[in-house]
C-alpha cells in the first residue's frame, strides 16, 4: 500500500506499525522510537543482526536534548548541518526513552534530524521519534525509490520521490574527540572546515567503527568488478565519464563527472543493473574526493566477496 499522507502514516507508526518512509539520503524502515515491540519488527523484516543498533530520527534538535548527554562538538555540528544527512552518536541520557532493542544494548544512541520535507513533517505529527534503518534486505543495495523498497517490504510505504542524495547520511562519533564512524553525503572535508579541526577516520583507530558498517554490505547480487578500466561483453558498466566500450549494457552516473549527480544515482544505477541480463557488474574508477570517498566506500563494500567472472 503506497501512502500520500503524512497524518495516515503516522497514525499506523503511533500504533505501533511498521511504515517505509522516504528521507533525503535513502528510503527508512520505521517504527515508533520508544516501542520496543515495533522495533523489534525492524530487525524481523530486514533480517538484522541484533547487534546492529538503528539511527532514531527526530523532528527539531529540542527534541531530541531528552534522550541524549550533549557535547560541545555535537552541538557545533548540529547547528551547521541539521536537518539534514549528519547522523551523530551521543552518549544517552538518564532520562533516555529509547528501548534497548533499538541500541542493541549499547550505552550510546545514534541521532539525525533529516531534511526531507515529507519526513519532518511525518516527525512533527506523530511527536515522537522514529527507529528506522535503510529499507533493504540487511546486507543488500538501499533504496532510492519507493518501487526498490516495494520489492522486498509488502506493508505501507509512505512516497517521497526519489532521495535527493542517494547516500546514507555520514555518521561522527561526537561523544569525545569527534570521530567518523561512516562517510557519507556529508563530505567529511566540510564537517572538519565547521569543526576547524581534522577529525579521526573509521580504521585509523582502534576502536571500533559502526556495528553495521561491515564488509559485504550494499552488495547486488551479481559478481561487481571496481575500477573497471576495460569492459568485457558480458559486463554492464557502471560509467563515470565517458564510457569504456563493449559493454553488455551501459548506466551513466555523471557524464560530466559529477561526484553529487554520481552519488545520487549510484543504489538506483546497481538495482537497475542487477535487474538487467548482463552477467557481472564493471565499475569505471570514481575519484576518492568529496562524496566520492563515501561512492568508494559502499562500492568497496558492494564488491566484497565478488569473484571476478574471467570468460
Ligand atoms: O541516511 C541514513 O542514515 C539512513 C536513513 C534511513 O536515515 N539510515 C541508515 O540506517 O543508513 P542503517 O541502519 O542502514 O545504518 C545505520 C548505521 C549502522 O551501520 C549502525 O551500526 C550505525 O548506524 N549505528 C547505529 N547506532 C549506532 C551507535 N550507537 N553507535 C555506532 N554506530 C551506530
Ligand atoms: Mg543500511
Amino acid at each position: 500500500m503506497f501512502l500520500y499522507d503524512v497524518h495516515e502514516a503516522a497514525n499506523l507508526l503511533i500504533q505501533g506499525k511498521v511504515v517505509a518512509i522516504p528521507t533525503e539520503t535513502v528510503y527508512g524502515l520505521a517504527a515508533h522510537g520508544y516501542q520496543a515491540k515495533a522495533i523489534r519488527e525492524i530487525y524481523t523484516l530486514k533480517n538484522r543482526p541484533l547487534i546492529n543498533p538503528l539511527i532514531l530520527h527526530y523532528s527539531s534538535l529540542e527534541t531530541i536534548q531528552k534522550d541524549v548527554r550533549w557535547t560541545s562538538s555535537a552541538q557545533v555540528l548540529a547547528k551547521a548541518f541539521w536537518p539534514g544527512p549528519l547522523t551523530l552518536v551521543l552518549e544517552q541520557s538518564s532520562s533516555c526513552s529509547v528501548p534497548k532493542e533499538a541500541t542493541a544494548g549499547l550505552s550510546s544512541l545514534a541521532v539525525r534530524v533529516p531534511s526531507h520535507p515529507i519526513v519532518l513533517d511525518l516527525l512533527k505529527a506523530c511527536s515522537m521519534p522514529l527507529a528506522a534503518p535503510s529499507a533493504n534486505p540487511s546486507g543488500c543495495l538501499s533504496p532510492t525509490t519507493s518501487h526498490h523498497v516495494r520489492t522486498f517490504f509488502k506493508g505501507p510505504i509512505l512516497e517521497g520521490g526519489p532521495c535527493l542524495h542517494g547516500l546514507e547520511s555520514t555518521i561522527i562519533d561526537c561523544r569525545q574527540a569527534p570521530r567518523l564512524l561512516r562517510p557519507g553525503a556529508i563530505p567529511l572535508q566540510d564537517i572538519e572546515t565547521v569543526l576547524g579541526m581534522s577529525i579521526l577516520s573509521y580504521g585509523t583507530s582502534d576502536q571500533p567503527q559502526a556495528p553495521g558498517a561491515l564488509s559485504g554490505h550494499y552488495a547486488p547480487q551479481k559478481p561487481l568488478r571496481l575500477n573497471a578500466r576495460e569492459v568485457h561483453s558480458h559486463e554492464g558498466l557502471l560509467a563515470f565519464g565517458p564510457p569504456l566500450e563493449g559493454a553488455y549494457c551501459c548506466i551513466q552516473l555523471s557524464l560530466e563527472g559529477n561526484l553529487t549527480q554520481a552519488a545520487a544515482k549510484l543504489f538506483s544505477a546497481l538495482h537497475s543493473l542487477d535487474e538487467s541480463s548482463c552477467e557481472s557488474i564493471a565499475v569505471m574508477p570514481i575519484p576518492y574526493e568529496g562524496i566520492g570517498i563515501a561512492i568508494n566506500d559502499r562500492l568497496s563494500r558492494a564488491a566484497y566477496g565478488s569473484v571476478t567472472v574471467s570468460r
